[in-house]
């Protein structure tokens, strides 16, 4: 490996994981850790949950204080962006000026809001809500805040629901699909969070796409819907997805495909630039082919993957178990496994008990599962697709079966227990 530094692009979860953890693996080169952002690299997930609500303060959002990475060793270079990536010279450029060279080049560029391109989405009270910026400007507004409408019933617009329910505002949700978290969940689910949203007050609309924002003198009054139907509003909360920041990579030549095309060790087509979370297409079994996952644990386990490769130390393909989580009032749902081509769903417990979990199966083979308020199948479903242990739709059902026992049959526990 050449003396300039290994450069990681990208300051969220992922990147500052991979710096980190390629110190922590024991390279001792140099690591440029390139950010735009301006803050200190942070966690987004309470962004939309406790932050919103007002539970948790910015200090509580760090991933790690500036020390660890000055202890580290990772140099900062925050609020800078890169421009271009020279894969022949293998440097990149920086918006500030100058070029640095690299020896690796770690792209965790991550994903960025789908815009909404509906007139009037310029209007003073149009939000969407991603950055810390972004759920800062969100946070003050709430406080004058009466009536909201949100735009997609996904991650962002349910939990942002949630938490604007916590401040006594009154808020709709505009979904354009059937039914909502549709990209993720299975019907049962669907329906059981739509229920707990319209106990809370929160009606979500179906199948209806925003047509235009109104306001007065520039500021937000009303959102209409592709039917004509006008909800009043003073706050608009945009969450239609993200599209993956792939461009630097696609200019420079890399293989793009929804995201930076890896290959099993996280290799982009260029074998000096390796590309982990949100921006990062990959080979999956779970998914059947490659996937790319908007997810702090594919984020990590991305870093943390390439960091010990990096290192040189022996790294197997990655091939982590995915799982994701939301919190919406009292819920917390938890999801493992990639469970969207499933045609079959179990239910594990009643809805009714608030405290159930859906397995879902494809031509009966085990894909995953969705857990609400049952993190014990969660963690054992986890577990069953790590080792690659199928279960069946009828033992999924039984309360009876032993879940964590299936996934830790005795033999094989006596096997780990061993090594
Ligand atoms: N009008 C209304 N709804 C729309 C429109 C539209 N024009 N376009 C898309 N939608 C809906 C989709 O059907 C989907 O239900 O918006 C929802 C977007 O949901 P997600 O794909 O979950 O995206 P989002 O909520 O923006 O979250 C993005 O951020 O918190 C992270 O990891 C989380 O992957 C998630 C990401």
């Amino acid at each position: 490996m050449s003396d300039a530094p290994v450069i990681v692009a990208g300051g969220g979860q992922a990147g500052a994981q991979a710096a980190v953890s390629l110190r922590q693996a024991g390279f001792e080169g140099r690591i440029v850790l390139v950010g735009d952002e301006p803050s200190l690299p942070y966690q987004r997930p309470p962004l939309s949950k406790d932050y919103l609500a007002g539970k948790l303060e910015e200090s509580g959002l760090l991933l790690r204080a500036e020390k660890v990475y000055a202890d580290q060793r990772v140099e900062l270079m925050l609020g800078e962006q890169i421009t271009a990536i020279d894969t022949a010279r293998r440097s990149i450029s920086l918006a500030s000026g100058g070029e640095l060279a690299y020896s690796h080049l770690v792209l965790a560029t991550g994903a960025r809001n789908r815009p909404l391109p509906a007139p009037g989405a310029e209007l003073d009270g149009v939000f969407y809500l991603r950055t810390l910026a972004e759920a800062r400007s969100l946070r003050e507004r709430l406080g004058q805040t009466r009536r909201a409408v949100v735009v997609g019933g996904g991650f962002i617009g349910l939990e942002f629901a949630a938490a604007a329910r916590a401040h006594g505002i009154a808020v709709s949700v505009v979904e354009a699909a059937a039914r909502p978290m549709s990209r993720v969940l299975s019907v049962q689910m669907s329906s059981y969070l739509a229920a707990r949203h319209d106990t809370n007050g929160v009606p979500i609309i179906l199948n209806r796409s925003v047509q235009r924002f109104v306001g007065e003198n520039g500021r937000l009054t009303g959102v209409v819907l592709d039917d004509g139907t006008v909800l009043e509003a003073d706050l608009a909360v945009v969450g239609i997805g993200v599209l993956p920041n792939a461009e630097l990579a696609e200019a420079a030549g890399l293989a793009v495909k929804n995201g930076v095309v890896v290959d099993e060790n996280l290799l982009t087509s260029d074998p000096f630039i390796s590309a982990i979370g949100d921006c990062a297409s990959f080979p999956s079994s779970f998914a059947g082919g490659l996937i790319r996952l908007e997810s702090v644990q594919n984020a990590t386990d991305q870093a943390r993957c390439v960091a010990a490769r990096l290192a040189g130390k022996p790294t197997p393909p990655y091939n982590n178990v995915p799982w994701f989580w939301s919190e919406q009032y009292d819920v917390r749902l938890q999801m493992a496994g990639i469970t969207s081509s499933h045609d079959q769903a179990v239910l594990r417990g009643s809805p009714d008990d608030n405290a159930f979990s859906v397995f879902c199966f494809r031509d009966g083979a085990f894909l995953g599962a969705e857990s609400v308020n049952r993190t014990p199948d969660h963690l054992a479903v986890r577990k069953l697709l790590a080792a690659g242990i199928a279960i069946t739709p009828e033992q999924a059902a039984d309360l009876s079966f032993d879940l964590k026992l299936a996934a830790a049959p005795p033999a094989a526990a006596a096997v780990s227990a061993a090594k």
